[in-house]
């Protein structure tokens, strides 16, 4: 089971930047945090930072026949990305989208949102904490996966 985690513009900046929305934690130790989770449920993590949509595009279409489930923070691109919106749709993966900071009780800006229509799940506005229950959240959405890929498998036995 691999899970791939895509995060969006500037968030290579979080520790640094508006620390009174975004918090003090830096993405790396958001990142050593999911790992331990995902090592401790035997799944395989893959993290991909990138401040350019073409980049992020190209990633999300990497993990078709690749990962079985991705974790997106598209940050700033969120609102405007029909490229990313699409990439997702067409791997057809489960998607949990995560913003750290409540989106929908901020700028007007903030309030179109692009990527969670094509998304299973969004997490928003807990803080870094949300990368711990997107992660959660993709964990259970693989077992039930499997557990009806099994009860299948069983039926046609
Ligand atoms: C963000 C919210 C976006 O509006 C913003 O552009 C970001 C971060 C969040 O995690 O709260 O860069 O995605």
């Amino acid at each position: 089971m691999k899970i791939v985690v895509i995060q969006g513009p500037n968030l290579n900046m979080l520790g640094i930047r508006e620390q009174n929305i975004y918090g003090p934690m830096k993405l790396e130790q958001i990142h050593a945090q999911m790992k331990e989770v995902a090592t401790q449920n035997g799944a395989e993590i893959e993290f991909f930072q990138s401040n350019l949509e073409g980049e992020i595009v190209d990633k999300i279409q990497e993990c078709y026949g690749e990962a079985d489930g991705l974790i997106i923070n598209a940050a700033a691109y969120t609102h405007t990305s029909i490229a990313i919106r699409d990439a997702i749709s067409a791997v057809s993966l489960p998607a949990i989208e995560v913003h750290i900071s409540n989106i929908h009780r901020r700028e007007e800006f903030r309030q179109k949102n692009m990527i969670a229509p094509v998304c299973t799940s969004s997490v928003v506005g807990f803080g870094p904490f949300g990368y711990h229950l997107a992660m959660m959240g993709m964990l259970q959405i693989m077992n039930e996966i499997k557990a009806a890929q099994e009860a299948q498998a069983q039926q046609q036995a």
